[in-house]
């Protein structure tokens, strides 16, 4: 069945280069549907658009003479992808931000599948903190940037700005539904983030993870089609579209979490880190401040990788992960061992783009007796990684 493309397009001189996208994504396997913004319609006439998708281009949210009233979340609803080409400055600060004053906005807020932006615009708007500020914000939402390339501007200017070819463009749209296919109708558990383990009202202890990597390996399977859950501990990172997201705070919460989606799960990835012990006791108040020494007994918290393991069914594969700063090959081979997991991915915490916090991560893949060293990648990246090798793991069963 084709893929259905929306294409929104906005404002920008580089509309002109959108007709072309339509024209090269309606000769592949796509149906495409274009929406325009009324400054888009000022350098485009929607008629174009018409007659390369060979269907209605949509610009006024208010049209009386349309038979559906909400036609923008019918489209929203249609979409398998939607994509902003060009995206000026003005719409990807909206999007952002959940502004939705037009077509092309309202519909991608409605939108709750992969959405994609081409950003285009002079470089002094492309280099603007604000700008650079949306752009991140977009990619923590889970949108896919294909970022904007250096050259000689329509303004006149040399820099960054301009939109990224129309060849590089339907590659990325083609990337977004190859990676597809191979997870469809899997069922992704992976966990996330620190736990906190309180020991009075207003304190807890925990640890340094910001949940990104959890977050890019759940980004990723729901790229490749599975139905992902994620167990999160406390982060700062927003939910992503279409991943079922279960929020806890201690290991204790984690452990229950997992274990209502455990039976249903074909990938358990355990990316959390978590707390190996809790206060033996919280207290009801304020722990107040008497002696020159405070002892806290801690008790050791339920092993949630190693329950996982214990209860491994036969159509289940699964992912540890380890963190250590000494003897990472030893002390990761034995929790691979130890937690019956399939796979186990170890970071040095004092690897230099490594570990907590970062967009990327260096680790090392242990699978069997297998070692492999992979090079510095983003977190994303290393997410289709460890979901390509467990499909794999899968399918020589
Ligand atoms: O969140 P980020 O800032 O992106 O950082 C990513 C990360 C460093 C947290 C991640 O890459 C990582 O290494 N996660 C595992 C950290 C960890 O706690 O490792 P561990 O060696 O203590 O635990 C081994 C495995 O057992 C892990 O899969 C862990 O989720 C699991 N575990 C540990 C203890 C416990 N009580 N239950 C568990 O399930």
């Amino acid at each position: 069945m084709k893929k259905h493309v929306l294409i929104g397009v906005c404002g920008g001189i580089a509309a002109y280069k959108a007709c072309d996208l339509v024209s090269q994504l309606s000769k592949k396997d796509y149906e495409i549907k274009v929406l325009m913004t009324k400054h888009a319609a000022e350098f485009v006439s929607p008629l174009t658009f018409e007659s390369l998708s060979h269907n209605k281009c949509y610009d006024d949210l208010f049209n009386k003479n349309i038979e559906d009233p909400i036609e923008h979340i019918t489209l929203a609803k249609w979409a398998d992808i939607m994509v902003l080409v060009p995206a000026t400055g003005n719409v990807i600060a909206k999007v952002v931000h959940g502004i939705a004053d037009d077509f092309v906005t309202t519909t991608f807020l409605a939108c709750h599948t992969k959405k994609m932006i081409c950003p285009a615009m002079n470089v002094h708007m492309y280099e603007n903190q604000v700008t650079q500020d949306n752009l991140s914000r977009a990619k923590k939402l889970g949108y896919t940037i294909v970022d904007a390339e250096v050259g000689h501007l329509a303004c006149n200017d040399t820099g960054k700005g301009k939109l990224a070819s129309v060849d590089t463009i339907v590659k990325a749209i083609d990337a977004q539904f190859e990676k597809e296919e191979i997870l469809k109708g899997k069922n992704v558990l992976i966990t996330a983030g620190p736990t906190q383990e309180a020991l009075d009202p207003v304190r807890f202890i925990s640890n340094h993870s910001s949940g990104k990597q959890g977050y890019a390996i759940a980004k990723a399977a729901r790229e490749m089609g599975a139905n992902v859950t994620i167990v999160a501990g406390p982060t700062n990172l927003n939910d992503l579209d279409g991943v079922n997201t279960i929020h806890i705070k201690s290991a204790r919460d984690m452990f229950e979490a997992v274990k209502e989606n455990l039976d249903d799960a074909n990938y358990i990835i355990m990316a959390a880190a978590v707390a190996d012990y809790r206060p033996e006791v919280v207290a009801d108040q304020k722990i107040k401040k008497n002696d020159d020494c405070l002892e806290i007994k801690m008790v050791k918290n339920p092993d949630i990788l190693k329950y996982a393991g214990e209860h491994k069914k036969d159509n289940q594969v699964i992912c540890g992960f380890a963190m250590e700063t000494e003897n990472l090959e030893e002390n990761a081979h034995k929790k691979l061992v130890s937690k019956n997991c399939d796979m186990l991915i170890a970071n040095n915490l004092f690897t230099s783009g490594a570990g907590f916090k970062t967009d990327t991560n260096v680790v090392t893949l242990f699978k069997n007796e297998e070692r492999i060293q992979l090079p510095k990648m983003s977190k994303e990246e290393l997410g289709v990684k460890i979901l390509e090798t467990l499909f794999e793991i899968e399918s020589e069963r």
